[in-house]
């Protein structure tokens, strides 16, 4: 299973392995550095915050953007200030877990999940209980690592369950890698505002990937896979577009994403976008 290393905290004489855990597709886990709620925020762990169909808050920390939510007036600024102090709470931590990622990490959005982890009917390919890696059709990310960091802040003991396969990203690629076509977009995606940004060869390729795995069901039953969970007060951090992953159950988290140049890694051959041309004897970039 992907190597899980868990850290007793900040000061864990063991904080320097940890991006190259990171890197070699295993999770970093640190059971006890809770993000703290402030009084009366507690009011926010309620799906009555949702706007529609949402199954999260989205916060843009660039814009201070809060989406998903049909908040208004003071509870919606008292929500904001509690998201973008996770968003901050997400990168002190990661400075001290990856230092040398520092300049060149990129920030992304913040989510705040009050939520179940969704168990509606839907499709195959949008169902994250199904093992996958992640790829998004309309943000194309251009070869950048996605690394996520999440909090379970459930306030009553509910761990947030995962499954972790089995297979690193270059096994998993090699299963599939024949079937794939790179079909980079036209630019006419972005510019109707169907992708934030150009599709590349390789965005194309990792959709695929994501496509392939989560719609065999025969793959999804016969891959080994381990259960992992998160007890409330746990901060855990991994790859998700090289590591597989499937949320099963929980309630109540805090998630931020952020991008790395593969460039910036410590073992930058390790890239998803390097793997793939290797393995594909063709640039995707
Ligand atoms: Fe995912």
């Amino acid at each position: 299973m992907a190597d899980v290393l868990t850290l007793d905290g900040l000061d864990d004489p063991r904080l320097g392995e940890a991006v190259g855990a990171l890197e070699h597709d295993g999770l970093v886990m640190f059971p006890h550095l809770p993000f703290a709620l402030e009084p009366g925020e507690e009011a926010f762990l309620s799906t009555e915050v949702f706007s529609g169909e949402s199954k999260n808050v989205s916060y843009d920390p660039a814009s201070g953007k809060v989406g998903g939510t049909k908040l208004e007036g003071d509870p919606l600024e008292r929500m904001r200030a509690m998201i973008a102090r996770y968003s901050d709470f997400a990168q002190t931590v990661l400075a001290r877990v990856a230092p040398t990622y520092g300049p060149h990490l990129q920030l992304r959005r913040t989510s705040f999940r009050p939520g179940p982890v969704d168990t509606r009917v839907m499709s195959k390919r949008k169902d994250d209980r199904r093992l996958h890696i992640d790829a998004f059709p309309s943000n194309p990310n251009q070869g950048r690592r996605i690394l996520r960091v999440f909090t379970n802040v459930h306030p009553t003991g509910l761990e947030r369950v995962w499954a972790v396969g089995n297979d690193d990203f270059e096994a998993y690629a090699k299963r599939w890698v024949g079937q794939v076509t790179p079909r980079p977009g036209g630019a006419w995606r972005e510019a109707v505002g169907l992708t934030k940004g150009r599709r590349t060869a390789y965005d194309s390729v990792m959709l695929q990937l994501h496509d392939k795995g989560k719609l065999d069901d025969a793959w999804q039953a016969g891959e080994p896979k381990s259960r992992l969970a998160f007890p409330p007060g746990a901060t855990w951090m991994v790859y998700t577009d090289s590591v597989l992953h499937a949320a099963l159950s929980g309630q109540h988290a805090f998630e931020q994403t952020f991008y790395l140049p593969p460039d910036a890694m410590t073992e930058p051959a390790r890239a998803p976008v390097r793997v793939l041309e290797r393995l594909m004897g063709q640039p995707l970039l």
